[in-house]
């Protein structure tokens, strides 16, 4: 028995990398599959409907069920003509995989306006505006009386978890992704749906060349091993799992816990007073956190 028969799917930015890996395991395990993508450069520039269509081609070569979509996912009315599709197409949605991205980095100081804008829109708006047209396409589902077991599985980055350096725009909005995520969780579960997301690693025309891997590293980041869990949270046996944020690649998977409370000091009204109670606060905060480093101003 395949783990997503009879599902439909629809996956962003499917036509390269990492979600053509997810749409292409998807449907081998027996989902109808929406093949999203605008086809643009790495940095977001132009659209070109080609990788899409090589996908959807390549999952009916392999018996399965495929449609094209090149909507940009980040436009309002773009998002709800995709999730329209999976309805016209294949009667129904279960499966909402957002997965397109763009970089531009740049350090902050010399990031324009539109490098930033259009990574935050592409990540934020393109995660956002899916999962309310999917998200209402539900709620009426199961307002209707039909059992709903949906899922959506969003996409951050280490990036935006642990905060790298020259990645303003797209760190920040990948940390929103992580939180988005949760958020959606908590509000979409009374119609039965699930909401994770996952800070994958993997070769793809993203990261290709950053550095030389040795042929274990590149077999560890085949995006094959992050697909497998995309396409397990999709199941029907990911009922249960909710509101988790998940890092994985080829050498394994783990649970990123989010941000914790840290020991409490008393408040002052007098500003003069407060330099020992932030170090303290800092130091016991770190401690908390496992950190054991003596530069209690490290960053
Ligand atoms: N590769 C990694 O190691 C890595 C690490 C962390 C996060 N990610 C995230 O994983 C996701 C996939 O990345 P990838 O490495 O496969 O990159 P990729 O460039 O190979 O693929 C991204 C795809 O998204 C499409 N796309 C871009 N903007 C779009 C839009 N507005 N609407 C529809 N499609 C659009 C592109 O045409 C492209 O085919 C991204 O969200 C990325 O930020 C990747």
């Amino acid at each position: 028995m395949k783990l997503c028969e009879g599902r439909v799917a629809i996956v962003t930015g499917a036509g390269r990398g990492l979600g053509r890996s997810h749409a292409l395991m998807l449907a081998e395990q027996g989902a109808a599959v929406v093949v999203n993508d605008l086809g643009s450069s790495a940095d977001g520039i132009g659209a070109d409907a080609t990788p899409a269509e090589e996908v959807a081609a390549l999952i009916r070569e392999r018996g399965g069920k495929a449609v094209v979509d090149t909507n940009n996912v980040a436009e309002w009315a773009g998002a709800k003509a995709m999730v329209d599709k999976a309805v016209s197409e294949f009667g129904g949605l279960d499966i909402l995989v957002n997965n397109a991205g763009i970089l531009r980095d740049r350090m902050l100081i010399n990031m324009t306006e539109d490098e930033w804008d259009s990574v935050v829109k592409v990540h934020m708006k393109g995660t956002f505006a899916p999962m309310h047209h999917a998200g209402n396409h539900w709620r009426a589902q199961h307002k209707a009386g039909k059992k709903v077991d949906a899922r959506i599985i969003n996409t951050t980055s280490h990036s935006g978890l642990f905060c790298n350096i020259g990645q303003a725009n797209y760190a920040a909005a990948k940390a929103g992704i992580a939180s988005l995520s949760i958020v959606a969780a908590r509000e979409l579960s009374r119609y039965g749906v699930t909401v994770n997301a996952i800070a994958p690693r993997a070769e793809t025309r993203m990261t290709q060349g950053l550095r030389e891997l040795t042929p274990e590293q590149v077999e560890r980041r085949d995006p094959a091993w992050i697909s497998a869990l995309v396409t397990w949270l999709a199941s029907p046996q990911g009922a249960k799992v909710s509101g988790k944020v998940f890092e994985a690649w080829g050498w394994g998977y783990a649970v990123a816990e989010s941000w914790q409370h840290g020991p409490i000091t008393p408040a002052s009204k007098d500003p003069a007073e407060l330099g020992p109670k932030i170090e303290e606060i800092i130091r016991f905060s770190r401690k908390n956190a496992g950190i054991d480093r003596d530069t209690w101003l490290d960053i």
